[in-house]
């Protein structure tokens, strides 16, 4: 079972979208994938078409050990893509939290005490809010891997930098199992001058920490949340269908 976290602090450079497609992609290639909603603003929960109800059950209640991982762990439209729905009731953990000791050992707390359900997956995705809190620091902290979706602009590439000695500290700190698995660059507009060249600027400074497959600009990833579906069901010929399963064929590569 692979446990990875999708982090950026900085916000919209494509956490969920890759979070919630890529689990699609390796889905297709007969992976069982259990996604963690870990940011209130409940994205990759409604991209797999789930719409919570008012008083229905999040990761909120599961990361603070009041009930059973079955209670909350709802099955996607895709057999084999499970997740952990959230809503912004999970912003209040972060106060629920401040008071406690070891507050940051949550989520991997929860994760150790249901291992006999979590082991029936071979992926456990953790999709990040956009921000270094505490909802981050323990997606981080019950992680073995992270992932990086970064966009190809000057402000991204700068913002990188913190977020990688962010990185090193939880690891030193923390976490020390804590390994970046890569970093994605992701809605990569090729008739733009800075695309190539912050490009060949991540690849200079990361070289193979930087994903072979990136994923490129696709108006079709950006529509199908609002269907409630993955690239692959709303448009299945698209170039983000075509960016997703090569990603996810290299990641099952980095992985072996
Ligand atoms: N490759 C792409 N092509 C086109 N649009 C994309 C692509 N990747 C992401 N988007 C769109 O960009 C926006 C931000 O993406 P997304 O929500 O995945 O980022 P995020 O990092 O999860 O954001 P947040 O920080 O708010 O959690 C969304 O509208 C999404 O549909
Ligand atoms: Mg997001």
């Amino acid at each position: 079972m692979n446990i990875i976290a999708f982090s950026n602090q900085k916000g919209g450079t494509g956490k969920t979208t890759i979070c919630v497609n890529l689990a699609a992609g390796l889905v297709k290639l007969k992976e069982r994938v259990l996604i963690i909603d870990l940011d209130p603003q409940g994205n990759s929960t409604v991209s797999v078409g789930i719409n919570l109800k008012f008083d229905d059950l999040t990761v909120r209640e599961f990361i603070l050990g009041e009930v059973r991982i079955e209670d909350v762990m709802v099955d996607s439209y895709i057999g084999d893509l499970s997740i952990l729905p959230s809503n912004p009731d999970l912003a209040h953990l972060e106060l629920e939290l401040s008071n406690k000791s070891k507050n940051q050992f949550y989520l991997k707390k929860a994760i150790e005490n249901s291992l006999d359900v979590l082991n029936s997956f071979d992926y456990i995705f953790i999709d990040c809010p956009p921000s270094l809190s505490l909802l981050t620091v323990n997606g981080l902290c019950a992680s073995k891997y992270v992932i990086i979706p970064v966009l190809a602009d000057f402000l991204s590439l700068q913002g990188l930098t913190n977020l990688l000695e962010t990185i090193d500290m939880i690891k030193k700190k923390l976490n020390p199992e804590l390994e970046i698995l890569g970093i994605i660059p992701n809605m990569l507009d090729y008739r733009l001058k800075i695309t190539e060249e912050s490009l060949s600027l991540l690849r200079e400074k990361f070289k193979d920490k930087v994903f072979k497959n990136v994923i490129k600009v696709c108006s079709r990833l950006r529509e199908s949340p609002s269907y409630g579906k993955t690239i692959f069901d709303y448009a299945k010929n698209s170039q983000g269908a075509i960016d997703f399963i090569n990603l996810a064929k290299e990641i099952k590569r980095r992985l072996k």
